[in-house]
């Protein structure tokens, strides 16, 4: 019988059909052409009525079969081509900031770093950044600093296992270089970033801690200059009854040079008078004729000092190892 015969193609055509519609649209129109109210598969169940009742069983049983078989091609289409048209239509850039706000909070070493670097921002300071894994030359040699002196220790620098002796920066000062060695002056940059030295851990000393680094090279810079800088941003960061002593020191890659003693109630508070808080100086001309920079012409400042430290005094905090422990009773608090 013709009838019977027609199912089976008229079925493949049908799932064909409905496989390869290229969207919802398509498919939707896909389904009323077979299944809909007029629809060819349709007109088939239609016509199980003019059977005989001999025929009528047989032919119906086929006709659910291929009909169910056809609802079921219809949803898994479907299902595909709605999560087809839910991808975003350009590539994702994953680089682009969310929407919402991050969940959680910011690690108090952030917040603090995010504090200096506002008060450096305000007076024209631009951020810089360089490499932890450094050469001796950036961490050392250009820093006026020769071989045989005590920093360069293994006692106090990681090393790494490296035939060129490349090893994790024992300060930030190494950026103060690698920026000079870029760009002309006159150079106005702080330089947050983490540093490493083989202190073991104590309450007050961790293998790896922040610093930040100033740097400022321009025409006639005094210690005024730098005493006022340090002052303006130390009283944005810690409130205006902060006061600042420069104590003679010595650093290579400075001359004169200083160490910065800081006071305010919180110190008073803990019992002391001053806490150290910073080096610093006026950049030697040995570092300027290194990287190329006339020092007749030019002059500068810089500073150096730990992020750690300042948050401790800020908030309180008397165990270095706290900030790194992740404990969320801890991060919790700021
Ligand atoms: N690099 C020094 C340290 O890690 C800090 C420092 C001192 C940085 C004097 C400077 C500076 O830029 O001029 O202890």
């Amino acid at each position: 019988m013709g009838f019977l015969n027609d199912i089976e193609p008229l079925k493949q055509t049908a799932l064909t059909e409905l496989k390869a519609a290229p969207d919802l649209a398509a498919l939707e129109q896909t389904k009323g052409a077979w299944i809909g109210p007029n629809g060819k598969f349709t007109a088939l169940i239609k016509q199980l009525g003019t059977l005989s009742k001999e025929e009528k069983p047989a032919a119906g049983k086929l006709i659910n079969a291929a009909k169910v078989e056809l609802e079921a091609a219809l949803a898994s289409r479907r299902e595909e081509l709605e999560m087809k048209a839910a991808l975003p239509k350009e590539p994702t850039d994953f680089t682009l900031p969310g929407r919402r706000r991050a969940l959680g909070k910011l690690h108090p070493l952030t917040l603090v770093t995010d504090d200096i670097v506002r008060a450096f921002r305000k007076i024209g300071f631009a951020v810089a950044d360089g490499p932890e894994i450094e050469d001796e030359y950036h961490c050392f040699d250009a820093l006026n600093t020769p071989a045989d002196h005590p920093a360069r220790d293994s006692q106090d620098t990681f090393y790494l296992n490296t035939t060129d002796k490349r090893l994790l920066r024992t300060h930030t000062s190494s950026v103060q270089i690698r920026v000079m060695e870029k760009q002309a002056p006159p150079v106005r940059i702080i330089v947050p970033g983490r540093v490493y030295r083989r202190d073991n851990a104590d309450a007050t000393h961790n293998p790896t801690f922040h610093q930040i680094e100033g740097l400022y090279v321009d025409k006639n810079v005094t210690v005024g200059d730098l005493k006022g800088t340090v002052e303006f941003v130390f009283r944005e960061l810690m409130g205006s009854d902060v006061k600042i002593r420069f104590r003679p020191h010595y650093f290579s890659y400075t001359e004169p040079s200083y160490e910065i003693d800081f006071t305010n109630a919180l110190v008073k508070k803990m019992g002391k008078d001053w806490l150290e808080i910073a080096g610093c100086g006026m950049v030697h001309p040995q570092v300027f004729e290194t990287v190329g920079y006339d020092p007749e012409v030019w002059t500068g400042w810089a500073f150096g000092f730990g992020i750690e430290r300042i948050a401790m005094l800020r908030y309180g905090i008397n165990d270095i190892r706290l900030f790194y422990e992740n404990d969320v009773r801890f991060l919790k608090q700021f």
